[in-house]
């Protein structure tokens, strides 16, 4: 009876003895099979994981990008205004007064257009004079042109024309080209003087400063 109940206590401890064999091998299987699910995780999950973290990141500097533009251009435009309120556009006109060189760089009998966008005038030399002419048309202030083989000053404007004496003949212009104060310098060049205006109509063309004797 003894060895019976000694082999029955066995018995019943080879099952015991084999639970831990049974637990050995779960505990290591489990690893495998956290490890099987992790490679079961489809890429799509991980990699929309990062892009949802990025896009927002991205957008974010984007932003920021725009409003430092913006920042920087509304700076700029605001110190441009304050350059300019400081430094005002400022007209540089020509002088009113100026010398044209000797009487001997212009031809008799011809008109002389080398000053007109210079200075806005025509010099004439005849046998006995030399005067200065204004460019301007006295019909609406248009610049009229020199038409050399026609001898006359032509506005482009309305058709005034004028002889080579200022007169005017057509058109439009109801008056003469002006004349301008003219007189030798001390160093013997010619020097005209635009602030002192010589008109026809006004009897001032016989005025000795409207013209030069040569
Ligand atoms: S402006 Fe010269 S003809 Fe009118």
């Amino acid at each position: 009876m003894a060895e019976e109940e000694k082999k029955r206590q066995e018995n019943q401890e080879e099952p015991e003895d084999s639970i831990p064999v049974s637990e050995e091998s779960a505990t290591e299987a489990e690893p495998m099979l956290e490890a099987k699910e992790v490679k079961k995780q489809p890429p799509a999950s991980v990699g929309k994981g990062s892009i949802m973290d990025e896009m927002p990141r991205r957008s974010f500097f984007s932003w920021l990008t725009i409003a430092w533009l913006a920042f920087a251009a509304a700076t700029g435009g605001f110190l441009t205004m304050i350059v300019r309120f400081l430094f005002p556009n400022v007209l540089f006109e020509p002088p009113q007064s100026f010398k044209i060189g000797f009487a001997d760089d212009y031809k008799v009998g011809e008109v002389d257009i080398r000053w007109k966008r210079q200075h806005a005038i025509w010099v004439v030399r005849t046998s006995e004079f030399i005067y200065a002419l204004s460019t301007v048309c006295t019909h609406l202030g248009c610049t009229p042109n020199w038409l050399g083989n026609e001898r006359k000053f032509k506005c482009p404007c309305h058709g005034s024309g004028f002889r080579k004496s200022g007169i005017n003949f057509e058109g439009p212009a109801p008056r003469p080209l002006e004349r301008f104060k003219i007189a030798l310098a001390d160093d013997g060049q010619i020097f005209v003087d635009k602030s002192k205006i010589y008109q026809y109509e006004k009897g001032q063309w016989n005025d000795p400063e409207s013209f030069l004797k040569v």
